[in-house]
């Protein structure tokens, strides 16, 4: 039987490895009917098409199925010079230096939410602790309103959702966009009358080079701002959890040496980053691997895979926290490497100190996972662990 590559599968949801590989070894520039696009899952190929957007674009939209009238108007649905701009009035919000008053609330919000599962037995990392913690930690970075925290979770959570059958969006995925447009919409109108200091206030009231920046691009950055923060991360934390559940050697050096932590969770982005596809359109006709992808046709970029080419990494398949994978993909890459990659680095850093300190031991209590329906997103729904 021919070979096909459907990333709506709930197979490739579960464990997109095996045809990862068989994509690499035998067609590295793989024409996905499914998906009605190219397939690129070689290293090489992956991160040059990350350096090139010229050739690579961003601009017909990043999301393997993207919302309608998101294209063109967000960071990750834009080229340069345009692209650059609209960064550079969020970048600096996101360094190091300025993340410092993230801190004491997210050491805050941990001991409420492990606070809250230490009398039981059992609990649901994913919906107990990574996704509260991020939810309290993104509503704090951009002053949101607590109220209504958790339909902006629900309807972040449902955007990057794909159904599997029909192999779209569906009305309630839709929906969830519109919802979270509009949500983003009074919050635009709101910062313009009562600017405040924090991120979205800074970005709102910005300009470029003396030109304001169009409503719709504020109003579409905000709402990508608000899905990737929450999904991303909190999607990644579950990852890091179950790789921590599924290789207790490693949860144990952690546990004795808390300072081992971040070079453990870049080794998780390397073996199963949360963000396993992007999209980009082709500029110019372009020659790759004996194919020829024409200017118009779309192409998928699969970090995941390009993070398990063992032309780039020995033993892919092993996970290793000594490791240290400086160069994997699970960031991205290029101008669009992702912009709250040292949000999330702090963030799990502190998340797991502290969970790691009140749940040393745990185990896994379903061997099998029910996973997020996406067709560029990879996470578990929920992961219920036992405690010691
Ligand atoms: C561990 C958690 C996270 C992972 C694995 C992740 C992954 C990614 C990846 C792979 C991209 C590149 C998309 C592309 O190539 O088109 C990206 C871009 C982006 N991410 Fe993240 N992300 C995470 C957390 C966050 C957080 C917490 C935020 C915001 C607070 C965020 C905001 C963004 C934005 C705005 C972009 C677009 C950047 C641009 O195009 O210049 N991400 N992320």
């Amino acid at each position: 039987m021919a070979f096909r590559f459907d990333p709506y599968s709930p197979d490739i949801d579960a464990d997109p490895f095996p045809a990862y590989k068989v994509l690499r070894d035998e067609h590295p520039c793989f024409w996905s009917e499914e998906a009605g696009m190219w397939v690129l899952s070689r290293y090489d190929d992956v991160f040059n098409a990350l350096t090139n957007w010229r050739t690579y674009s961003s601009a017909k939209g990043n999301l393997i199925d993207e919302f309608p009238g998101r294209a063109g108007s967000t960071l990750g649905s834009s080229d340069p010079p345009r692209h650059d701009r609209l960064r550079s009035l969020i970048q600096s919000a996101m360094t190091k230096r300025a993340l410092d008053h993230v801190l004491e609330p997210a050491r805050a919000s941990c001991a409420t939410h492990l606070g809250a599962i230490r009398d039981g037995d059992s609990f649901d990392f994913v919906n107990d602790i990574g996704s509260k913690i991020t939810v309290d930690l993104l509503f704090y970075l951009f002053a949101l309103p607590r109220d209504g925290a958790e339909l902006v979770r629900d309807n972040a959570v449902l955007m990057v959702q794909t159904d599997p059958v029909t192999r779209q969006k569906n009305e309630s995925h839709l929906a969830a966009f519109r919802w979270m447009a509009d949500y983003a919409e009074n919050l635009v109108q709101e910062r313009k009358k009562n600017p405040g200091d924090d991120l979205l206030s800074n970005f709102i009231t910005a300009e470029i080079d003396g030109e304001k920046l169009l409503d719709k691009e504020v109003q579409l950055t905000v709402t990508t701002l608000i899905m990737a923060g929450i999904e991303s991360l909190s999607g990644f934390m579950g990852m890091f959890a179950l790789n921590l559940a599924d290789y207790p050697e490693a949860r144990r050096a952690l546990v004795a040496d808390p300072s081992l932590i971040p070079d453990a969770m870049e080794e998780s982005l390397r073996f199963n980053t949360s963000a396993q596809r992007f999209k980009r359109c082709i500029q110019v006709d372009t020659e790759l691997r004996g194919q020829t992808m024409k200017a118009g046709d779309f192409v998928m970029l699969a970090y995941g895979s390009a993070n398990r080419d063992e032309r780039m990494f020995d033993n892919p398949d092993v996970y290793d926290i000594g490791r240290k994978p400086k160069r994997h993909l699970g960031f991205g890459g290029g101008v669009h490497s992702c912009l709250g990659a040292m949000l999330a680095r702090v963030a799990c850093q502190i998340v797991f100190e502290e969970f790691l300190k009140a749940v040393p031991e745990f185990t896994r209590m379903d061997e099998k996972l029910s996973w997020v329906p996406s067709s560029n997103f990879r996470s578990p729904q929920a992961l219920r662990l036992m405690k010691g």
